[in-house]
């Protein structure tokens, strides 16, 4: 048979530039290789019970099993994934009052990163030239979503490491000086890296600052309940949505619902107008489509049978309740262990700030097989109670030199 013969193909790969693996999602890896058995992973944020397990939580085990007698199609759903879903969460987020409210529009959401790619697809859609100011440190995935629709990003500062404290002044002058129709993006609550989150007076500075300078919220909330409780945690994000005109909301319940690996999330878009959220909404459906076609169900499906069902909605505030408190005692006992680790316990969520220089960070992991963000971000519930004075003294010792 004669050869096909043409013109060599130009070379379209080798264009690619090289890319680091993400940093925090190599942790994962780099400790689970370690064949250490007093190795300790406080990498990524996942939550562990004393024994050090992930477990999956009774109500969502048993809405799966439901789900799994029960389902009788795999047919489409829509761009919009779950309406019962999406409608059952929003109250949990912004309270029944103001989830009444026909300007917010909601739909579902590969987790709570498709929900902020989602967002920003649909800021730089209505306006190629819309910034968004971002508090230092963030998330570091952050700047990725938000660049990668073309939203400009503007530092502000929020957080100081070295003398653990958040700055709020600088991050108000910043918002201060902030143009009309800019974004700040704002974590709900339980920050991610720092676990330190505004209080009640400073929220309420920034939804006065919000309504007075026009600015546009973009609140993620991915940690709702693991901080204070439910309806504590979304404090803020409710003070500044009510404040604005115009917001966005990228919620999460991967880790409150810890169903992590199914992705499950929502966007929310609070509009000016019903007219105008209605046209956010088709817009919305547009993007999901050209991004995802639809969200994954299952895990969206599980959630909305733990809401839809009394016991296992109990159920689910219980197990919410007990993560919670496990966070305040490790938090606690870590604080008591030094008096440069007290600031831990009035933090929030998952993580909190070692003031560990990247050197430091890399031996602790050499040296004692402790696996944590480059940054000095732990993740205070990947300690078990066997491990947390270990840990604390691990890394004392690294802060004496
Ligand atoms: C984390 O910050 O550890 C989590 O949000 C996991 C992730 O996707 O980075």
């Amino acid at each position: 048979m004669d050869s096909i013969t043409g013109s060599a193909q130009p070379p379209l790969f080798d264009r690619l530039d090289e890319q680091k693996p993400d940093a925090l999602l190599q942790l994962i890896a780099l400790a689970e290789a370690d064949t250490r058995p007093e190795k300790i992973d406080v990498g990524v944020g996942v939550y562990r019970d004393a024994a050090g397990g992930t477990p999956i939580l009774r109500a969502v085990k048993a809405a799966e099993r439901r789900l799994w007698e029960r389902q009788e199609t795999k047919a489409y759903l829509g761009s919009q994934g779950d309406p019962r879903f999406t409608a059952l969460i929003r109250p949990i987020v912004f309270g029944e009052s103001l989830a009444a409210d026909e300007r917010i529009v909601g739909l579902q959401t590969p987790g709570g990163c498709g929900a902020l790619r989602l967002g920003a697809d649909l800021i730089h859609k209505a306006n190629p030239k819309a910034r968004i100011h971002v508090g230092q440190p963030t998330w570091p995935n952050h700047g990725p979503l938000i660049e990668c629709a073309g939203v400009e990003m503007v530092p502000y500062p929020y957080y100081d490491r070295d003398a653990r404290r958040i700055l709020f002044d600088r991050m108000a002058a910043a918002l201060n000086a902030a143009d009309a129709g800019d974004l700040i993006l704002l974590h709900g609550c339980c920050h991610n890296p720092t676990g330190a989150d505004l209080s009640a007076d400073e929220w309420r500075e920034v939804a006065d600052i919000v309504a007075r300078r026009g600015l546009i919220p973009y609140v993620d909330i991915a940690y709702q309940g693991l901080g204070n409780g439910l309806d504590a945690d979304a404090a803020g994000t409710r003070l500044v949505v009510e404040a604005a005109e115009q917001a966005l909301i990228a919620q999460s319940c991967d880790k409150n619902f810890g169903v992590y690996r199914e992705r499950v999330g929502n966007l929310f878009v609070k509009a000016a107008s019903r007219a105008t959220a209605e046209k956010v909404f088709a817009n919305l459906m547009q993007l999901s489509r050209t991004m995802w076609s639809m969200p994954p169900d299952h895990g969206a499906a599980v959630c909305r049978i733990v809401l839809d069902t009394p016991e296992l909605r109990a159920d689910w505030n219980a197990e919410l309740k007990e993560m919670c408190a496990r966070i305040r005692t490790l938090r606690a006992r870590l604080a008591a262990y030094d008096e440069r680790l007290a600031y831990i316990a009035s933090q929030n969520g998952m993580f909190s700030m070692l003031p560990l220089t990247p050197g430091q960070v890399l031996a602790l992991r050499e040296e004692k097989g402790i696996y944590m963000a480059g940054s000095g971000r732990f993740n205070v519930v990947g300690l078990s109670d066997d491990n947390v004075d270990r840990f604390a003294a691990a890394v004392v010792e690294k802060m004496d030199g």
